[in-house]
């Protein structure tokens, strides 16, 4: 079988071409680099010592996707492809629109011009906004408070549509929770431009001397310790779910939607101390204000996924801090 990986070189895809090439499948990735380089995959090629096809190309472009549809036989898409940074879809939104949105658009046209029907959406934990409890369910309602999270809602609703207009598609909606860690060789992993969003990233940073400081946002959140409580992923977790679902979709399921999480939260303040024990490094912080717009917990029930995937994440939070540092401290630049 061959998948179409659209942002295979970035953090999840680089780690999910991995999983597919030990599976044997055969995969052809297409990325524009806007925000990964070719380094990722090279570095797979070198894990796997298997060769990934690559082409170096923006999914907004239909006629390069009808080129490699015509030219391979692809039997799934898994869509990674997509710009990822909340605060930033707030400064430019249409950016977010255009590479998000149209980019799925153009992508779905030229995959129903060629007949092939099956595609893997990267969705998020987002799209349940502020959910009025934890655990949260796949059939939770849906909302978003910033162009990025209302791209990933709106692609959903389109994906929905092209299921209605034509039952020939099978489609994965992945919720993904909050992913971290690495590849266990330390050779590829996650490698944010310039200073780093999301917590692990931060985290791993302070703790190689990149960074000075932590600054945990808020410790007045109705949590156990006051800190922001989220579920952690490990990255390669999250891939083998991909397979799953590429899998599944072989089975005719039509559309369907899976929380990918582990169902743990921890808040903040444990994953320090949990990255401390593993790395016996010092991560100094302090406390500043809350960051506009979290949300004070927000992790998933995995239970849909374990039933009807036959998936369920493996690796607990010292493997996601060990991974995570072995990626941090062998390559303290990034790629
Ligand atoms: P990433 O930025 O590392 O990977 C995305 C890749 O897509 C990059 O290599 C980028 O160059 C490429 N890309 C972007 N726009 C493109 C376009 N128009 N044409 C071709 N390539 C393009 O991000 P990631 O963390 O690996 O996330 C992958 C997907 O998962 C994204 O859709 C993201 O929104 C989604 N997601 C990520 C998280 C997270 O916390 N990392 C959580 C939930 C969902
Ligand atoms: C986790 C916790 C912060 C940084 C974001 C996106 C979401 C999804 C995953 C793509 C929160 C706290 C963080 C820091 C901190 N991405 N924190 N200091 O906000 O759950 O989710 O990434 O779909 O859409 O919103 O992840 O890692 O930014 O934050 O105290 O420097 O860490 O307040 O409680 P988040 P995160």
């Amino acid at each position: 079988m061959k998948i179409l990986v659209t942002g295979g070189a970035g953090y999840i895809g680089s780690h999910t071409v991995v999983e597919l090439l030990e599976t044997d499948y055969e995969v052809v990735v297409i990325d524009n680099l806007s925000n990964s380089s070719e380094e990722p995959l090279r570095r797979v090629e070198q894990i796997t010592g298997k060769s990934v096809d690559f082409i170096q190309g923006n999914i907004l472009d239909g006629e390069l996707l009808d080129q490699i549809f015509s030219q391979d036989k692809i039997d799934s898409v898994i869509h990674f492809a997509g710009l990822k940074a909340v605060g930033e879809s707030v400064q430019i939104p249409l950016k977010y629109y255009e590479n998000n949105i149209s980019g799925t658009v153009v992508l779905c046209e030229a995959m129903a011009r060629n007949g092939v029907k099956n595609i893997v959406f990267s969705s998020s934990a987002t799209v349940y906004g502020d959910p009025h409890a934890v655990p949260i369910t796949e059939n939770f309602p849906t909302s978003a408070t910033n162009p990025y999270g209302r791209s990933k809602l709106f692609i959903e609703e389109i994906l929905r549509d092209i299921y209605v207009s034509d039952n020939d598609w099978n489609i994965a909606l992945l919720r993904y929770f909050n992913p971290v860690g690495a590849h266990k060789s330390g050779r590829i992993g996650e490698d944010p431009n310039g200073i780093p969003n999301n917590l692990m990233p931060f985290i791993s940073q302070v703790a190689v001397g990149k960074l000075p400081l932590l600054s945990v946002f808020g410790d007045d959140y109705d949590t156990h310790d006051g800190t922001g409580v989220r579920d952690y992923i490990h990255v390669v977790d999250l891939s083998q779910g991909h397979l799953k679902a590429v899998e599944r979709l072989q089975d005719n399921p039509g559309i369907v939607t899976y929380n990918l999480g582990t169902g743990k939260g921890y808040s903040v303040l444990e994953m320090v101390e949990a990255f401390k024990n593993i790395s016996g490094k010092d991560v100094p912080y302090k406390i500043v204000e809350r960051r506009p717009g979290d949300i004070a917990s927000c992790y998933a029930d995995p239970s849909y996924a374990a039933k009807e995937l036959g998936w369920k994440a493996e690796r607990g939070i010292d493997e996601m801090m060990e991974d995570a540092w072995r990626w941090q401290s062998q390559n303290p630049q990034g790629y």
